[in-house]
């Protein structure tokens, strides 16, 4: 009986730890960064999914951590000491780590403002001035060299990014983002965010 019991519990055990044999392989630092965002770096609660992210971008987003240029309050508060002892070599093998992990999209947003968010991701609202999101994260929203892929991110985190930029946050100098994002209105950021939580 005991060692039936015993035999389950490995077994559980085993089963367990299946899913992270990947992130075995990974760089070492990639403990450091999973235990919030994730097993293989599929987003946890507020920290964003990293998983099949462009490469290029999670480069540059651990660069303006370090530098404290990305300076929203989660940045500061979780991500400017996580990335304090990650060297440019350790960003870039830790950014290629995850990039090359398939993503899965969190698709928690609303479904019935998908078809709204659609329409302004691929046409932009062009009487409020606001751009097609089309033109530079790609027509999949798969992200283009370091424009970062928004297919499947978390709704919370896709809205709040989207209301932050308007309220003076930045990500990095000369980025679009801020000018972009000043014309959507609650309701269209909602509508964005859901419709993109669902893409794949
Ligand atoms: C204590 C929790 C925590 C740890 C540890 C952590 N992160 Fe984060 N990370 C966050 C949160 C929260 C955010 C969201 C910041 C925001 O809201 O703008 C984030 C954002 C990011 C982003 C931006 C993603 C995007 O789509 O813009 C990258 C890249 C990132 N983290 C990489 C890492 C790496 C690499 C490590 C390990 C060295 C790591 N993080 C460790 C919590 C954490
Ligand atoms: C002119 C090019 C351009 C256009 C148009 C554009 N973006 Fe971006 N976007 C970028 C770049 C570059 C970044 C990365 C730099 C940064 O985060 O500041 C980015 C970052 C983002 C992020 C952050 C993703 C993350 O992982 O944190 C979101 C969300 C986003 N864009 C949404 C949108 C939406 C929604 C639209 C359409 C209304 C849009 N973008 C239009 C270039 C663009």
């Amino acid at each position: 009986m005991k060692r039936i019991g015993l035999t389950i519990l490995v077994l559980a055990f085993a089963g367990w730890t299946a899913p992270s044999s990947a992130w075995e392989d990974g760089p070492a630092q990639v403990r450091n960064c999973t235990w919030c965002h994730g097993m293989a770096g599929q987003g946890y609660t507020v920290a964003p999914r990293l998983a099949g992210q462009r490469p290029d971008y999670l480069e540059s987003q651990i660069k303006s951590f370090r530098e404290h240029t990305r300076d929203n309050p989660f940045s500061k508060q979780y991500m400017w000491s996580a990335v304090a002892a990650v060297g440019p070599l350790e960003a870039r093998d830790l950014a290629v780590y995850f990039a090359s992990i398939a993503p899965k999209p969190a698709s928690d947003g609303d479904r019935q403002l998908a078809a709204r968010g659609r329409t302004i991701y691929l046409e932009g609202i062009p009487e409020a001035n606001v751009a097609s999101c089309y033109a530079c994260h790609g027509p999949n929203a798969e992200g283009v060299r370091d424009i970062p892929r928004l297919g499947g991110l978390a709704f919370p985190y896709l809205k709040m990014r989207l209301e932050q930029w308007s309220q003076g946050y930045h990500s990095g100098t000369g980025t679009p983002m801020p000018t972009v994002a000043r014309s959507l209105g609650p309701a269209e950021i909602d509508a964005l965010a859901s419709y993109l939580s669902f893409v794949r």
